[in-house]
């Protein structure tokens, strides 16, 4: 399948796929000055990325007025630090920020991600999801997303998943590195889409603790209940619904939500293929994902 000429095209940026949006600030996203207590949500494209920023957002700030809540969608209250779009840049979005701390959203590899976080020694939650479910979104995602590449048939995505061609880097490579980052970086909260859907409130509690939050009862429900995924889905603050560019007809920013939908995409053919190909390039035992629970 040919590019659409107005999608973007992919190019290598220091070993990295990449497209334009997310390099043409380069100067100024390495040189971002970072304040010690923003809080970086980090992950590799389709996660669980807008399901944090949504949980961290309301932990935070959802006692303010409703008024932020029924009128800020969520990639306002969240900015996207690389992205420059029409002259649109993360960063202003980003010192413009008028809440403490600052929730910054980051899809760079960890090797990209500006010196200053790791100097402010900022608190940094890697959102990571198995590569199965993670290549089926992203499929659907790029289907319907105008500003980045086409995906091509789902067995073209479905090898450039493999080969690391893909926005932002190989999978592989960005949950390895995030991982190892751990032993070096103490402040760095690594959690898994799996685990976040197995038990929502276990993983809260576990973001509470590692950000000295500590929210009543009365508030953690009703943060649960806030960010189910029906909840999202229903909130035009939320389910992206307002920003241009993606075709919701294609497919819904908030799809399915779910744990093991690549058994209704991969054949039986690329499962052997993907199996044998991860075992070589996951050699870390510590790093374990889940692909159904
Ligand atoms: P699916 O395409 O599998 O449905 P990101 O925010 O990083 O782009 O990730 C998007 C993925 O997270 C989508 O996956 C989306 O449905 C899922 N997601 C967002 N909010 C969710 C929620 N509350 N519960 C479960 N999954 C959620």
């Amino acid at each position: 399948m040919m590019d659409s000429p107005s999608r973007p095209k992919l190019f290598d940026f220091h070993g990295v796929s990449m497209t334009s949006s997310f390099t043409d600030n380069w100067e100024t996203v390495q040189n971002f000055q970072a304040r010690p207590d923003d809080v970086v949500i980090a992950t590799y494209p389709k996660s669980g990325t807008t399901w944090v920023s949504y949980i961290l957002d309301l932990l935070y700030f959802g006692q303010m007025s409703p008024e932020r809540q029924n009128t800020i969608p969520i990639y306002e209250r969240v900015p996207f630090l690389e992205i420059t779009e029409s002259g649109f840049k993360g960063t202003d979005h980003a010192d413009q920020l008028p809440t403490t701390p600052r929730l910054i959203k980051t899809h760079l590899p960890v090797q990209f991600v500006p010196k200053s976080f790791w100097g402010q020694n900022c608190r940094m939650v890697y959102v990571a999801r198995n590569a199965k479910d993670n290549m089926v979104s992203s499929f659907h995602f790029a289907r319907m997303n105008s500003y980045i590449p086409e995906p091509g048939d789902w067995n073209s995505h479905f090898q450039k998943f493999l080969a690391g061609k893909m926005l932002f880097g190989s999978w592989y490579d960005h949950v390895n590195c995030w991982w190892k980052k751990k032993q070096t970086y103490s402040n760095l909260h690594y959690m898994f889409y799996e685990d976040l859907v197995e038990d929502t409130g276990r993983e809260i509690d576990k973001l509470c603790s590692f950000l000295s939050l500590s929210p009543s009862a009365e508030e953690k429900t009703r943060v649960m209940s806030e960010v189910k995924f029906d909840n999202m889905k229903n909130n035009a603050m939320t389910n992206y619904s307002a920003k241009p560019g993606m075709n919701f007809e294609i497919s819904p920013f908030l799809r399915k939500g779910i744990v093991g939908d690549w058994k209704n995409h991969f054949t039986v053919a690329q499962n052997e293929e993907f199996n044998e190909d991860y075992k070589k390039k996951m050699k870390d035992p510590t790093l374990q994902f889940r692909t159904e629970i």
